[in-house]
């Protein structure tokens, strides 16, 4: 049967001061409803999906801490396709864990692995990608399949996938390599060979095929959640989860399974995704989901610009404005115990402002 997960387990940190470890960026209300209405990206993700599959057959990983979050934003979750990570050990794990629950209740399960931080309009276009990503697996049963969007820019905090030769099933070619994050000479040369998309960072396999890449390719985990998975469903298995789950290497499956299993011949298959995407991980980013002036300000909540342009201005306090003027190409974000200022070049730079904030905040 088909099945797709949710990866919403990470901590958004290029997006503080609105994105907290209390409360990251996937729960936050950030996208506009045409009604005026404001809902989160996790949410976004969920309705996408049903487009594809029914509610039950819809899965979602994420920490514990986030728990109650994800249940209060996602009414129509079914309780036991919520996935708790005791801690967070990066994607490979977080992946890992979830085909393995998966694979327990439906063997032969083929699973889509989306996340919680994109914006993808039309629908449409997303669900059909998805379709063909899973008719693929009927003529490829081992394949490891990447959704990927053709690249507007040299960003390196993307993943990059070589298209080789046309499969079987239009629409999807052979993976010829991958290459994640790579530096930013190395993304320009991709770039202009035309040859390389982005990695959408969604991908759809068998459940099983991905814990056999992970016995390949990352042992550790693998031994690690066989042993959770092994444990009868319940407390029993509630407390192995706890004991092994932070022992496991802390590295995203992009790394760990993708870019040595495209070295595999005919391994990983990559399905045109031809929507407008957006990650929303970023300042820059997160301001193209808001409306700007014809200055180019992106702005939320009360604000006031004068002779200012290119700027990123948020005000999370409803009493409270925020006034520039004569400011270019900055962002400001004002939240109820912190401002945060920067020039929008430095934008991903916060996570290390972040590190250097104070542990509180
Ligand atoms: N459950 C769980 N546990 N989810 C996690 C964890 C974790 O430990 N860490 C991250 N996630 C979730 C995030 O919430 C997000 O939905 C998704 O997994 C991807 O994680 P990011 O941290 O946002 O990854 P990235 O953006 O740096 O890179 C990935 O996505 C890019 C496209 O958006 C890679 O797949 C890249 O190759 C890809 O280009
Ligand atoms: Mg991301």
């Amino acid at each position: 049967m088909r099945h797709a997960v949710i990866m919403a387990g990470g901590s958004g940190t290029r997006l503080w001061p609105l994105s907290r470890a209390e409360r990251p960026k996937q729960l936050l209300d950030v996208v506009a409803a045409e009604d005026g209405s404001a809902h989160s990206l996790l949410a976004e993700a969920f309705s996408r999906l049903q487009a594809v599959l029914p509610t039950e057959q819809i899965w979602v990983c994420t920490a514990a801490r986030y728990g109650d979050q994800v249940r209060a934003a996602l009414p129509e979750l079914r309780a036991d396709r919520l996935v708790l990570e005791p801690v967070a050990r990066d994607t490979a794990n977080a992946v890992g864990l979830a085909a393995a629950l998966v694979a327990d209740v439906d063997p032969d399960a083929e699973l889509a692995v989306v996340s919680a931080d994109h914006v993808i309009r039309p629908v449409e276009r997303f669900a059909d990608a998805l379709r063909t990503a899973y008719d693929l697996l009927a003529v490829r049963p081992r394949a490891l399949v990447t959704l990927g969007v053709t690249p507007t820019s040299p960003a390196t905090g993307f993943g990059y996938v070589q298209k080789g030769a046309p499969t079987e099933v239009d629409g999807a070619s052979e993976a010829a390599s991958f290459r994640e994050k790579p530096d930013l000479a190395t993304a320009e040369q991709y770039l202009a060979s035309g040859e390389y998309v982005w990695n959408s960072g969604m991908f759809v396999w068998r459940a099983q095929t991905v814990l056999d890449a992970l016995a390949d390719h990352l042992p550790e985990s693998a031994a690690g959640l066989g042993r959770i998975v092994a444990a009868p469903a319940g407390q029993e298995r509630d407390a192995v989860l706890a004991e092994v789950f932070p022992t496991l290497p802390k590295i995203s499956v992009d790394y760990a399974v993708l870019e040595p299993a495209a070295a595999e011949p005919g391994r990983v298959a990559v399905v045109d995704l031809d929507v407008d995407w957006l990650d929303v991980g970023s300042w820059p980013a997160l301001a193209n989901t808001l409306t700007a002036d014809d200055a180019g300000n992106a702005t939320r909540g009360l604000t006031v610009l004068l002779d200012s342009s290119g700027n990123v201005v948020l005000s999370e306090d409803p009493e409270h404005l925020v006034a520039l003027v004569g400011v270019r190409d900055s962002v400001v974000v004002h939240t109820a115990d912190v401002t945060m200022v920067c020039p929008v070049s430095d934008a991903e730079r916060v996570k290390a402002l972040l590190g250097a904030a104070q542990e509180r905040f």
